[in-house]
């Protein structure tokens, strides 16, 4: 059995006083204990939430890092290294704001990938279709090229210590969610691209939906046999209703 992760991207919101007042909006959330629970803060605002964060059984991870896993003259930049001494435990890679708006490619995703594992820390891989690719039929194809050359590159076995999300871009922030049919396609096509290179390591990997996932949809597309949890992005700057997404996980 595949154990539910349910994590939340804040992307580039928060100040310090809005950051302060989710932590003690999450610390008050019931949360099941069969249900992994992970945020994503700006860079900026990690030390402040894993302080704030201590002892509630919630992960922190970052949204981004370095293709060099080390730290030195990269300007600008943060380090895996770097996260992995703050006390992250995971990193979001190939977000599709990041391959579509700033540019990020699929070879610096791989060796964000790779910079994320050597520093003993879990890489989230992003992948996800465009509305256009959606409906020129390219979906799966899409997907599966973005899968494959992490797989390509880096070999089957680094999904043992991976998450996989899928976010088809068009549901992201748009309030437009993949039906969970839609999204189980997709997730299932996933695990059968890992499993024609290792059926063990394709079972035991989880895979999460992105995509406008609510405490009203969860229930239903968590319920589908190949979506193990959901990245969620503007629900999960509201504690309660995070805290709900995460209950439903568990459902
Ligand atoms: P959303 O974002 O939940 O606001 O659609 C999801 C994501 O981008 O990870």
């Amino acid at each position: 059995m595949r154990r539910p992760l349910v994590a939340g991207n804040w992307k580039m919101h928060g100040t310090r006083a809005s950051v302060a007042e989710l932590i003690n909006g999450l610390r008050e959330q019931v949360l099941s204990a069969d249900v992994d629970v992970a945020v994503f803060p700006s860079c900026l605002h990690i030390v402040q939430v894993l302080d704030g964060l201590r002892g509630a059984n919630v992960e922190v991870g970052a949204q981004d890092c370095a293709v060099d896993p080390m730290q030195g003259a990269l300007t600008g930049e943060v380090a895996a290294s770097q996260l992995q001494d703050a006390g992250c435990s995971l990193v979001l890679v190939g977000h599709s704001e990041r391959r579509l708006l700033l540019g990020e490619t699929d070879a610096e995703v791989v060796r964000k990938f790779a910079a994320v594992q050597s520093c003993g820390l879990i890489p989230l891989l992003c992948v996800g279709e465009t509305l256009e690719q959606r409906e020129a039929g390219k979906t799966l194809a899409v997907v599966g090229a973005q899968l494959a050359s992490v797989i390509e590159a880096l070999g089957i076995d680094v999904f043992v210590r991976a998450v996989v999300a899928y976010e088809p871009v068009w549901a992201i922030g748009s309030g437009l969610t993949a039906s969970p049919e839609q999204a189980q396609e997709v997730h299932a096509a996933i695990r059968a691209q890992l499993a024609e290179q290792n059926v063990e390591v394709a079972c035991a990997v989880r895979v999460l939906y992105g995509g406008s996932v609510k405490a009203a949809n969860a229930v239903e597309l968590f319920g589908m046999p190949d979506i193990d949890g959901g990245l969620v992005g503007g629900a999960s700057l509201n504690a309660d209703e995070f805290g709900a997404i995460c209950r439903a996980a568990g459902s």
